[in-house]
């Protein structure tokens, strides 16, 4: 039976509806939108489009959305100092540093500045920390939220479960292994050369994965009534947008998939606004 599909574009619209009421509720309740400040270094193509959707879209559901794009010369000590700024700026509840960074800038150093309370990337070691450790209050990275938010919504049952991520990532990969175990599914993280990656791909459950390798996954390496959550977004020989997941050969053996693109992408932005509105409400709560 072919697989039911998990339409992240019609659940990334509910999740922004649901931000846009929490913001309309934040802002008359303490007299100014949550603002979420993305900053970008240089002109990578990628970047500029992935940086000027986040800008527009937290507009778009009511919080004051700004994008920094700094020249690709900016240094280290030049941008450290405009962090430092939004740190203090009281009005500012999110930053977000796009990455990656030119070379000549130190990505540690400048994902250690944002502070933690702001880093709605969940990139701080404060905050990949707290995941680690499994305690509340701490902020996680947009993507893997997101694909807690599909699973939630496709109702798979996730304690008890066998889990495995696929792709090591800070941004992906390890805080959604500690999501998933914090939900009580047993989690495995391979790299995508694992010797043993099929075997390991056909214990799955829940098949998580972030490899950055077009079709890596074939679809005989999926357990039967598996879900997977493909966070790939590769080009492939045509110029057409494809996962890591050999999508069309997985959706027969799996019982819930996420296609690409319409899947994870969506969830992403969706995911930092609702990651900036609990921000804007812990440090409001905090004074
Ligand atoms: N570059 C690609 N994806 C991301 C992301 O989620 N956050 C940041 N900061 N940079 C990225």
């Amino acid at each position: 039976m072919a697989a039911k599909i998990l339409d992240g574009k019609a659940i990334a619209q509910k999740v922004r509806d649901e931000v846009r009421e929490g913001v309309a509720r934040f802002a008359a309740a303490h007299g100014r939108p949550p603002g979420l400040e993305v900053v970008l270094v240089g002109e990578d193509p990628a970047s500029v489009t992935y940086t000027r959707s986040k800008e527009r879209m937290s507009n778009e559901v009511g919080m004051r959305g700004r994008l920094r794009a700094l020249a690709a010369g900016t240094t280290e000590a030049e941008l450290l100092a405009r962090i430092a700024e939004l740190n203090a700026d009281e009005t500012v509840d999110g930053i977000l540093v796009q990455l990656p960074l030119p070379d000549h800038v130190r990505e540690q150093a400048v994902l250690d500045a944002v502070d933690p309370a702001k880093d709605v990337d969940g990139l701080h070691p404060v905050n990949a920390g707290l995941l680690a450790l499994g305690r509340p209050g701490g902020l996680a990275p947009c993507t893997p939220a997101g694909c807690m938010r599909l699973l939630a919504e496709a109702g798979v049952q996730l304690a008890g479960a066998r889990a495995v991520v696929v792709g090591p990532s800070n941004l992906v990969g390890r805080p959604m292994a500690q999501l998933l175990l914090a939900q009580q599914a047993t989690v495995a993280i391979a790299h995508p050369s694992a010797r043993d990656l099929p075997a390991l791909c056909r214990e799955a459950d829940v098949l998580v994965v972030d490899a950055g390798m077009a079709k890596l996954i074939e679809g005989a390496w999926i357990k039967e009534g598996a879900t997977v959550i493909d966070a790939g977004m590769n080009r492939d020989d045509a110029g057409k947008l494809v996962g890591d997941v050999d999508f069309e050969a997985a959706r027969e053996r799996a019982a819930w998939i996420t296609p690409v693109p319409g899947g994870v992408g969506p969830m992403t932005i969706a995911s930092l606004l609702e990651t900036t509105l609990r921000a804007a409400e812990a440090r409001i709560a905090k004074r």
